[in-house]
């Protein structure tokens, strides 16, 4: 091309990246290159819109980091990682329901007793939550590691507070299930929150007129070898928002109802609240298919 024009510059390109030894990131790239360039076409961006753009995503990437990643939270609200989801977790065929992992998981949590409370004096009403983890026919899974985290009362996650350490987990710990493929906890119910708001994508919904907000839930992350690992969440049947998500991220089957009790002791005969409530739930797991 000596002279430039705009109508075969894509053609150009999409050349010069034809001979991308990998067959996947050829085809990768011709995708994205195709629909990038449309996208700029369509859309007749112009040279402040494009510096704008620029700029937009370089104050994401200085915003994205170990405890924050709103790289992650953008793609969230674009619907982008509920749709990657779901292009990956067609056919579960009795496993259960996948969901975004969002921005506040910090990684492989400190193991806990099955039990353990982990409201650690926060406040809130209490829940006993008491779920088991099985295969995609029901058969208990012993030995799964189960990442759990939520947000506190205000809807923080412990990870956005100043000075927050590692080695001092709040509303988050791993359990371990036993050979019946059961774990426990205490905690306080969650309750809806926002997504954060104090960075470009705030930005965003705020251009657009969306709200932040994401319907009462609580963290799921269970491996086990042999097993797809699954990212999930269960949802607080009943509360605002399940239908209007800021990510996307509810599917009716995460919905689960809090089932309110009165006995004075928890299963572990230490003294309840008055009021408490037990949310039950099995999580199957999909069986890795092996490469023939
Ligand atoms: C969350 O639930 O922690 C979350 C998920 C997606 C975006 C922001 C927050
Ligand atoms: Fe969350």
């Amino acid at each position: 091309m000596s002279e430039f024009e705009a109508s075969q510059l894509t053609d150009a390109v999409l050349r010069s990246f034809a001979a991308a030894p990998d067959p996947r990131t050829r085809a990768v790239l011709a995708h994205l290159i195709g629909h990038l360039h449309a996208f700029v076409r369509d859309a007749d961006l112009s040279l402040e819109e494009w510096q704008r753009a620029i700029d937009f995503l370089t104050r994401t990437g200085h915003m994205s980091g170990d405890t924050r990643q709103e790289f992650i939270l953008l793609s969230d609200v674009l619907g982008v990682s509920m749709l990657v989801d779901a292009l990956n977790h067609a056919g579960l065929a009795g496993a259960t329901d996948t969901t975004v992992l969002g921005p506040f998981y910090v990684g492989e949590h400190r193991v806990a007793p099955h039990g353990s409370d982990l409201a650690a004096g926060a406040a809130g009403e209490r829940v006993l939550v008491d779920a088991s983890v099985t295969d995609a026919a029901g058969v208990p899974i012993a030995g799964a590691a189960v990442d759990v985290w939520h947000a506190n009362g205000d809807g923080f996650y412990d990870s956005q507070k100043p000075g927050y350490r590692l080695d001092k987990p709040e509303l988050r710990a791993r359990f371990v299930t036993g050979p019946d493929g059961k774990f426990s906890f205490r905690t306080i119910v969650p309750k809806a929150y926002p997504v954060p708001t104090d960075g470009p994508v705030g930005e965003l919904l705020r251009a657009s007129g969306r709200h932040a907000m994401r319907p009462a839930h609580i963290h799921f992350l269970i491996a086990a070898p042999g097993y797809e690992t699954l990212v999930t969440h269960l949802f607080v049947a009943g509360g605002e928002y399940l239908d209007s998500d800021a990510v996307y991220g509810v599917k009716p089957s995460l919905i689960v109802r809090l089932e309110p009790r009165d006995e004075p002791t928890w299963p572990d005969g230490t003294p309840a609240p008055a009021r408490w409530f037990r949310m039950s739930y099995r999580f199957a797991l999909k069986t890795k298919e092996v490469a023939p």
